[in-house]
């Protein structure tokens, strides 16, 4: 599970994007914005993401799924949760992966486990992914706010989002990252414990500082 660490910074670090929908496009636009480099995959192929590659300039370039996931020093999945099991493995080994992804049963039908309460979704994809670092991040944003809704630190206005990761040194990772792209990272524990950050808690979707978020993860009712 234990990989290298990971300095996060500008000019150091890939991050490599399995899904560049709504989600993936607008933490692209941040990390480049914060002096990444990204590489953005779908599941079409690397043509059909020119228009997104041109606007984001020289820093970006599009790639498979599987080069996206070799190129990244941190990797994004960000993809319908349906579709996890196609993300690939071996590329990702020892990596740092941000899991955005929601379940939702109407579009990606019924997993018994997470409607049991058995599992995560976030703790579906660590299995998947055994030999990656999962954290799950940006569950809860609205893909507008990574860029309309980013404050500097120390502005009353700067939003507190749950993390969660089995991890620690993914997790300050991740962190990290979350403080240059303008929020404040609130830990809300391992894979297992982030039902507390899903669709219909009160941490879901809010908005919030770090505090008024720890409030919200402490008031979650499975
Ligand atoms: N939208 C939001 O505001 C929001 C907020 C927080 C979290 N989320 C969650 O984040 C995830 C992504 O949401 P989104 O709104 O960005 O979705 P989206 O706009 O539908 O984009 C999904 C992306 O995933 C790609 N994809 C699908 N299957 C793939 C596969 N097997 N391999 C590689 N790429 C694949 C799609 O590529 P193609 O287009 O080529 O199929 C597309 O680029 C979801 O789980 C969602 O619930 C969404």
């Amino acid at each position: 599970m234990l990989g290298p660490p990971v300095t996060v910074g500008p000019s150091m670090t890939t991050i490599g994007f399995i899904g560049s929908g709504h989600i993936g496009s607008q933490l692209a636009r941040k990390a480049i914005e914060s002096g990444y480099d990204v590489v953005l995959s779908n599941s079409r192929g690397p043509e059909t993401l020119t228009a997104l590659i041109a606007e984001l300039g020289p820093r970006a370039r599009a790639a498979t799924a599987v080069e996206a996931a070799a190129a990244a020093d941190i990797a994004v999945v960000t993809i319908p949760f349906k579709a996890y099991l196609e993300v690939p493995v071996e590329p990702l080994a020892g990596k740092v992966v941000i899991d955005t992804n929601n379940y939702y049963f109407e579009r990606d039908g019924r997993f018994a486990a997470i409607d049991e309460g058995a599992q995560t979704s976030s703790g579906l994809l660590q299995a998947h992914l055994a030999s990656s670092r999962v954290v799950k991040a940006f569950n809860g944003i609205q893909a507008a706010d990574i860029t309309a809704d980013a404050h500097p630190a120390g502005d009353p206005a700067r939003r507190g989002l749950p993390i969660a990761g089995d991890d620690p040194e993914a997790k300050a990772t991740v962190a990290a990252l979350l403080d240059q792209f303008g929020f404040d990272a609130v830990d809300a524990g391992s894979l297992a414990d982030s039902w507390r950050f899903q669709r219909d808690m009160p941490a879901y979707g809010a908005k919030a500082t770090a505090e008024g978020m720890r409030e919200k993860l402490a008031a979650a009712v499975r």
